[in-house]
């Protein structure tokens, strides 16, 4: 992921290659940058016990044509992660229109299932106590079951009583101040939990590949596949 705003300047396959580690993606929106922080604090989390590698992309206007998503590049880098974290501010109850237009993108990754088992969890920063930031995480909880993930909560360390990701409050404050070292800690705490879910979910792979006895093919797969127009 290469954008101007992207941390990681090194390829997927760069990033996998120099550590053998699995690679945990997190893919944002931030407007004003407090969802930007609690990206940060995610990606802490994520490195912080030295199993998985992390990249980090932030959505940025060069990714789109219109509200067409053309960073291809990020995509693939996705196919190559074995985990996927999504954020945005929560805009108008749901996710900002730039992680949509992100997300609509990668229906090109569904009729191949090209994201199935892949592990996913989300996060987000909006201005209210509640604010509707529970919808912007169903939505998200939603399309990674759309993919076939494995959805991610937080276990621990929600002040504002939501589990379905990692949730903050900002405003107007400077990105510095707000989200809170409190909310910070709970996106740090769910980077932590993806990332020990995804060195244990790489290493049971390595020590049992799957055979095709253990997924057949559905047989409406097919059908999903014309569903979405393939
Ligand atoms: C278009 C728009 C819609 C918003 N909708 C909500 C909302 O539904 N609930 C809420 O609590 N805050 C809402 N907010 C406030 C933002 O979520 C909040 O300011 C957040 O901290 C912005 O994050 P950012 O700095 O990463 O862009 C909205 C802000 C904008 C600009």
């Amino acid at each position: 992921m290469s954008s101007a705003n992207s941390q990681p300047t090194a390829s997927a396959t760069e990033l996998r290659s120099a550590t053998y580690r699995p690679l945990v993606s997190i893919v944002y929106h931030s407007g004003s940058g407090h969802t930007a922080e609690m990206a940060h604090a995610v990606a802490r989390g994520v490195s912080s016990g030295g199993e998985v590698a992390v990249a980090q992309h932030r959505i940025v206007d060069e990714d789109f044509k219109g509200s067409r998503w053309l960073n291809e590049e990020v995509l693939r880098q996705l196919d190559e992660s074995d985990a996927i974290i999504l954020g945005s501010p929560t805009y108008m109850g749901s996710v900002s229109a730039q992680l949509k237009a992100f997300m609509d993108a990668t229906s090109s990754r569904c009729p191949e299932r090209k994201w199935v088992d892949k592990i996913a969890a989300a996060f987000t920063v909006s201005a209210h106590p509640s604010g509707d930031k529970l919808t912007m995480l169903m939505t998200c909880s939603v399309f990674a079951m759309q993919h076939g993930m494995f959805w991610v909560g937080v276990a621990e360390g929600s002040s504002l009583g939501i589990f379905l990701g990692a949730a903050g409050r900002a405003t107007n404050e400077p990105p510095s101040e707000m989200p809170s070292a409190e909310d910070k800690m709970t996106g740090e705490l769910l980077g932590r939990r993806v990332a020990k879910l995804t060195a244990r979910l790489h290493s049971s792979r390595v020590s049992t590949p799957p055979t095709t006895e253990d997924s057949p093919e559905h047989p409406s797969s097919r059908k999903t596949q014309l569903v979405l127009g393939v």
